[in-house]
């Protein structure tokens, strides 16, 4: 583990020695929270377009929470894009939150009050990002 990483990207890292690929518990946790975004995605090929998508969606994470180099863009673009899905804003910034929750529950006692409250910052300002997005 590196030592320097910012508590947001530990998190990353512990969950990483836990779970090989996030994208089942995610998405099993998104799916049970919101039955309704199930169907929002097509049904073939679903799989590959989830996997991306939240792959895309921890890049823009671990840009936002460092360097803020740009990936953390996609975050402000693609809620625009996403009404054409059927995605409100209130469930596309609750993806943001099931990430932050699948994470915790993977950590168990790893999780720290550290990177709870880097997280618990993350998400309110990504709620401001999103709120000023066009
Ligand atoms: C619960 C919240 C979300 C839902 C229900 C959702 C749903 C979808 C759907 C249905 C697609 C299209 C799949 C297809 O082509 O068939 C998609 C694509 C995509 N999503 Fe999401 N999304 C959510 C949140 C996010 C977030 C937070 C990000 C990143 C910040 C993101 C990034 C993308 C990207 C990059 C694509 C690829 C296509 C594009 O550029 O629009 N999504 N999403």
């Amino acid at each position: 583990m590196n030592a320097f990483a910012n508590p947001i990207e530990r998190s990353f890292e512990l969950a990483a020695e836990r779970c090989e690929d996030l994208t089942q518990p995610v998405y099993q946790r998104l799916f049970r929270d919101h039955p309704e975004a199930r169907a929002m995605f097509r049904s073939e090929g679903g799989d590959l377009v989830r996997g991306s998508m939240l792959a895309l969606a921890v890049e823009a994470i671990l840009d936002f929470a460092g360097e803020r180099s740009g990936h953390f863009r996609l975050i402000g673009s693609e809620v625009t894009s996403h009404d054409a899905y059927g995605t409100s804003r209130a469930l596309f910034v609750d993806f943001f939150r099931v990430i932050r929750d699948t994470l915790r529950e993977m950590l168990g006692s790893a999780w720290t009050g550290e990177i709870d409250a880097a997280w618990q910052r993350l998400l309110r300002e990504i709620d401001d990002l999103v709120a000023v997005s066009v």
